[in-house]
């Protein structure tokens, strides 16, 4: 039934063995739907003699990626080598050779996109990169196609899995931050360098996607406003849930009338939020488009089947482009590369949100009265208050809630109480998002 269409595949770990076993467990599947065959036809890997789950032909293993570059029947390569330089290099001399590429690599397109869709658009090849924003779920392709006629609102994701991995344990069983990382290490869904999950890096390579997809926008990454989880210990776990919250490292973008609020930091979310509810290693993306209004998808954000799942995808989208003799049916990056601008991102001093603070005060008459006066100065109004809790070092927590309140305020009301000398510690600051979220 059909032709052959050959493919040639980098980089022969977790998610190349899912992808040789997906389309060897669905061949058959696949073939119907699509009406051709997806034949590996080569597998590149540094390490071409440990056994694979997987079972192939040793001639199609090879250690040298001109083996796929120089093939003339290879038409769509496969990238998952990761990193940046080699695997940039091995992308751009494929579609210097016509051939579309699939990758998963996001860091790669955060950073070098710019360069690598232009060549995709003067070599007039696809690139398909489904499974590097949220593994499994359709992102890509939601903001592409399914939501086309929208005007995205607002955008709230669970963009790593690591990071939710981490947080919910920390939630549901108490556990601390630097076991449960070992955990997610263990499980092999965290970043070689994991400072790349918890620091927020990966969540902004998958947001800064996200973005240029949704608003047609170039996104430097560097941009972004990015905090991480390190800094969350038990105690605000604690003190979220009694105010009603769980802390989720959230990637947030909301489009205002001429710039766009793009943010990643912890927040705090109501409990019974649909997202609050996103335990483990899973990702979700929260999508209020105008017309469309929420859209709420979830899924492995990670894995091997999961992300093959993706891979897959976007190797039957470019097949079927090739058989009706085209390419880039839909535009790379959702809107035609002419109508794409540089983004204007708000500046984060100028965020208005709620927010969460733990003092660290020394337990003395006058210290609220302090603290609370500043706050007002700054036009601050406080929401709620707890004080409770051991002393440590001297210290003890006293947690305070706000109304909206602008960010530049804030940190500037933050430095004045930091310097008090009733206050021992730096002050954790957590945002809260609620009403915007529904
Ligand atoms: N390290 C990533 C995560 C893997 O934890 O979500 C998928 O991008």
């Amino acid at each position: 039934m059909g032709k052959d269409i050959y493919l040639g595949l980098i980089g022969f770990g977790t998610i190349g063995t899912g992808i040789v076993k997906l389309l060897q467990e669905n061949e058959d599947l696949i073939q119907k739907r699509l009406g051709a065959r997806l034949v590996i036809k080569k597998i590149v890997d540094l390490d071409i003699e440990t056994p694979r789950i997987v079972s192939i032909r040793k001639d199609i293993l090879s250690t040298d990626t001109n083996d796929i570059l120089n093939d003339p029947d290879i038409s769509i390569v496969i990238e998952l080598i990761g990193g940046y330089e080699h695997a940039k290099s091995f992308i751009l001399n494929a579609m210097r050779k016509k051939k579309h590429v699939v990758t998963a690599n996001k860091a790669l397109l955060a950073t070098y996109g710019e360069e690598i869709f232009t060549v995709a658009e003067e070599e007039e090849v696809n690139i398909g990169f489904e499974a590097s924003v949220g593994g499994t779920i359709p992102i890509i392709k939601t903001l592409r196609e399914s939501l086309v006629g929208n005007n995205i609102k607002s955008v709230f994701g669970i963009m790593n899995g690591t990071s939710n991995y981490i947080l919910s344990k920390m939630t549901d069983e108490k556990k601390p931050f630097d076991v449960v990382l070992k955990e997610a290490q263990d499980f092999g869904f965290a970043e070689a360098d994991p400072t790349y999950d918890i620091e927020g890096i990966d969540t902004a390579h998958k947001l800064a996607l996200t973005l240029s997809l949704a608003y047609g926008k170039r996104v430097n990454m560097e941009d972004i406003y990015m905090e991480g989880i390190s800094a969350i210990n038990l105690q605000d776990i604690e003190f979220a849930k009694e105010f009603g919250y769980k802390i989720k490292l959230l990637a947030i973008a909301i489009h205002r009338d001429k710039v766009i609020e793009a943010r990643i930091h912890p927040t705090m979310i109501p409990f019974d939020h649909i997202l609050a509810n996103v335990g483990g290693n899973y990702n979700a993306f929260h999508f209020i488009g105008d017309a469309s209004g929420s859209v709420f998808l979830h899924g492995q954000g990670a894995g091997m089947m999961p992300t093959a799942s993706a891979v897959v995808c976007d190797l039957v989208d470019t097949a079927r482009d090739m058989m009706k003799g085209i390419s880039r049916r839909v535009p790379l990056r959702s809107f035609p590369e002419k109508n794409i601008d540089d983004i204007q991102l708000m500046s984060m001093d100028d965020i208005v949100t709620n927010y969460y603070f733990r003092f660290s005060a020394y337990d003395r008459p006058g210290v609220l009265s302090k603290i609370s006066g500043i706050l007002g100065t700054h036009n601050i109004s406080i929401a709620a208050v707890i004080q409770k809790g051991r002393k440590q070092d001297g210290v003890v927590p006293v947690v305070m809630t706000t109304h909206p309140s602008r960010e530049r305020n804030v940190q500037e009301a933050l430095k004045e109480i930091d310097k008090l000398d009733v206050v021992g510690r730096k002050t954790m600051l957590i945002r809260i998002e609620d009403e915007r979220l529904q």
